[in-house]
C-alpha cells in the first residue's frame, strides 16, 4: 500500500478567488498504476488508428470532463486494438515537467487566412502510458495562462488549430482510419477536411464529431470566420456554418460535416434534439439523427481508485469501505475546520459553478438541508453570484459547511472519499463524471433524472433494496430537498440499507471498458 499522504489543509487563500480553469496535474496522476497492454493475439481485430482531436486533456490541462475523457478513452481503446494519437494546443500554461519532456518532431507554416497570411505550425510529441500526445505550438495562439479566454481570441485560436491538426497529420505521414474530434473547439476539423484537405492522404479518414455539451458552440460573425479561414462559400450556407442572419457556428459545420456524431449519453443523444435541450440546433441534429449516437462515459479506474489513492488519509476497497470512509470523514472535518464527528452525515458537492449544475437549486433549499446532523462541503469556482452565496454559507454555518471556492484535483480526491452523499441536481448534464467517481468512492450520488446522470444512476428502491442513489425528476427545488430527505432518512434510520448500497455503488462498473468496445465498433462501422 502507498504512503499515505496528510490531507491538504484549509488554507487562508482559499478565500480569493481563483481562475476556473489551468490547474495541469497533481503529482499523483505522474504514475499511474499502468495496467499491461493485453498481448497482441488477445486483442479484438482488426487493429484500427483513431487521431484524437480536443482542446483539453488531464493531466496537461482540464477544465472539466473533457479532459478526464481525452486522457481515459484513448489509454481504454489502446486496450481495444487501437493506435492512438492524441492532438491537443501546445498551450503555455501546461506544467513545465511535462514541457521539459516533449520531443520536437517537426515544423512548417501553414496557410489560413483569406489575406494569405501564413502561420507557424510546431509539432512536440510526448509518449505517456502507450499513447503518443502531438502537441501544436504557437506562441502567437497559445500563450495565454489559461486554454480559453474570449470569443474574440478563441475564434481565431480554434480555426487555427483544427487546420493545424490536419496538416500536422499530413506532415507526419499518419493518416489515420479514424479522426475523431471533441467539442466546438475541434469542430471544423471535418469542415477544412471536407474543403482543403480531400485530396491529400488526411482525407481519406472518415470522422467523427463528440458533443461533450452543445451548450458552447463557436458562435461569431461570418467575416471573421472568412479572414481566419478562407472556407469557400459554400461552407457558409445555411446548412452548414450559417446560423441566424449574420453568424456562423462551428460545432454546426462539423456536425454537417463529419461522417459521425456520438454524444456521452443516450439520454442526451435524445434530448438535444428537442428545443428544451437543442441550444438551437436541435432541427439541425434532427436531420442528421441517422448519423447521431449516445455512448455513456466512463471513468479512469487507475486515477480513481480508493485503494491506491495516495491522497487520502485512508485507502479502501468495498470490503471496509464502511470503516475506511470514516477516517477519510474525520480527516476532512479536521482540515476544512468542520466539527469531527464521524455520525455527521456530509454532503459533499464537486462542480464548475454554472447554471448548468443546478445550483439556483440548492440556494433554494440551502438552509432546509442543513441540520445538527448534517455538514455540507464545496469545491468548485465559477459564477460569482454562487460564489458568494457559498461563501456566505461558510459564515452562517461555521464548523458545518466548508466552501473551497478553487480548483484543486488533490481536494476532489479526499472530498469524494470523506463524503457520504454527493449532490448533482443538473439543469442538463451530458454525461457527467462526478456521480460516476462518486459511487467508485463508495459515495451515494443524489442527481436529477436528465442526460447521463439518468443513464447511470439507479435511483434507491427500498422495497426490493437495489439502485444507486437518490433521484428526482422535473426541475423543482423541493424536489431536490425530498431526494435529500430521502437519502437522509436512510442513512440515519437504516444505516444497514445505506451502507448495502454504499457497497452496490463500489462494485458498479464505472469503467470504460464496455463504451470503448462501443466507440470500436463506431470506429469499424465507419472503417469496416
Ligand atoms: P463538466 O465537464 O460539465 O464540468 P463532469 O462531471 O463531466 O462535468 O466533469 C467534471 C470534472 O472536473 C470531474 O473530474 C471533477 O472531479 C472535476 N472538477 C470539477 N470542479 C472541480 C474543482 N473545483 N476542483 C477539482 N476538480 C474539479
Ligand atoms: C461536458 C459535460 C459533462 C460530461 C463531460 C465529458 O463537460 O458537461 O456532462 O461528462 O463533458 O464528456
Amino acid at each position: 500500500m502507498p504512503a499515505k499522504k496528510k490531507i491538504i489543509k484549509k488554507e487562508a487563500e482559499q478565500e480569493v478567488k481563483e481562475e476556473v480553469v489551468v490547474e495541469a496535474a497533481e503529482p499523483v496522476a505522474e504514475e499511474p498504476v499502468v495496467e499491461e497492454t493485453p498481448i497482441e493475439e488477445t486483442m479484438p481485430q482488426p487493429r484500427r488508428s483513431v487521431a484524437f482531436i480536443g482542446s483539453e486533456c488531464y493531466p496537461f490541462v482540464k477544465t472539466g470532463g473533457l479532459g478526464d475523457v481525452m486522457y481515459a478513452l484513448p489509454k481504454a481503446l489502446i486496450r481495444q486494438n487501437c493506435d492512438v494519437k492524441v492532438i491537443l494546443p501546445r498551450y503555455a500554461c501546461i506544467k513545465e515537467q511535462f514541457q521539459e519532456k516533449m520531443v520536437y518532431v517537426g515544423a512548417f507554416d501553414m496557410d489560413l487566412c483569406s489575406d494569405g497570411r501564413s502561420f507557424y505550425v510546431g509539432i512536440m510529441e510526448y509518449v505517456w502510458d502507450g499513447v503518443v500526445y502531438d502537441f501544436i505550438d504557437n506562441e502567437e495562439f497559445f500563450s495565454w495562462g489559461k486554454p480559453y479566454t474570449n470569443l474574440v481570441d478563441d475564434i481565431p485560436k480554434f480555426c487555427y488549430f483544427a487546420k493545424a491538426a490536419l496538416a500536422a497529420l499530413n506532415y507526419m505521414n499518419w493518416t489515420p482510419d479514424i479522426i475523431h474530434c471533441h467539442d466546438w473547439q475541434a469542430a471544423l476539423v471535418p469542415v477544412f477536411q471536407r474543403a482543403f484537405f480531400a485530396d491529400t492522404p488526411v482525407g481519406r479518414a472518415k470522422s467523427i464529431l463528440t458533443i461533450h455539451n452543445l451548450r458552447f458552440q463557436g458562435i461569431y460573425n461570418i467575416p471573421t470566420f472568412k479572414y481566419w479561414t478562407n472556407l469557400p462559400e459554400y461552407m457558409f450556407d445555411y446548412s452548414v456554418m450559417k446560423q441566424g442572419y449574420e453568424d456562423a457556428n462551428m460545432l454546426k459545420g462539423g456536425l454537417a460535416c463529419c461522417d459521425m456524431i456520438t454524444t456521452v449519453s443516450n439520454t442526451y443523444a435524445g434530448e438535444i434534439q428537442t428545443p428544451f435541450f437543442g441550444e438551437n440546433l436541435d432541427a439541425h441534429l434532427r436531420y442528421h439523427s441517422g448519423k447521431l449516437y449516445g455512448i455513456v462515459n466512463g471513468i479512469d479506474c487507475d486515477i480513481w481508485d480508493a485503494n491506491t489513492d495516495k491522497l487520502l488519509p485512508a485507502n479502501y476497497t468495498a470490503a471496509n469501505v464502511i470503516e475506511q470512509k470514516k477516517k477519510n470523514k474525520l480527516e476532512l472535518q479536521k482540515a476544512f475546520g468542520l466539527e469531527e464527528d464521524e455520525n455527521k452525515m456530509v454532503i459533499g458537492l464537486i462542480s464548475r459553478l454554472t447554471n448548468q449544475k443546478g445550483l439556483d437549486l440548492i440556494t433554494q433549499i440551502f438552509h432546509q438541508v442543513i441540520d445538527g446532523n448534517t455538514q455540507f462541503v464545496l469545491l468548485g469556482t465559477g459564477d460569482g453570484e454562487y460564489e458568494d452565496a457559498f461563501r456566505s454559507y461558510e459564515n452562517t454555518y461555521k464548523g458545518t459547511v466548508c466552501s473551497n471556492i478553487m480548483y484543486d484535483e488533490g481536494r476532489a480526491h479526499q472530498i469524494y472519499a470523506a463524503s457520504d452523499a454527493l449532490l448533482v441536481p443538473s439543469l442538463f448534464e451530458p454525461c457527467g463524471l462526478t456521480q460516476l467517481i462518486a459511487m467508485r468512492y463508495g459515495t451515494v450520488p443524489i442527481v436529477r433524472e436528465t442526460g447521463g446522470l439518468k443513464d447511470t444512476v439507479e435511483p434507491y428502491n427500498e422495497f426490493e433494496n437495489t439502485g444507486n442513489g437518490f433521484t428526482f425528476d422535473r426541475y423543482e427545488a423541493w424536489l431536490l430537498l425530498d431526494a435529500i430527505n430521502r437519502a437522509k432518512t436512510l442513512y440515519f434510520e437504516n444505516r444497514k440499507g445505506w451502507d448495502e448500497m454504499v457497497v452496490r455503488d463500489m462494485e458498479k462498473d464505472v469503467s470504460w471498458e464496455v463504451s470503448a468496445k462501443q466507440y470500436r465498433n463506431l470506429y469499424l462501422q465507419l472503417r469496416p
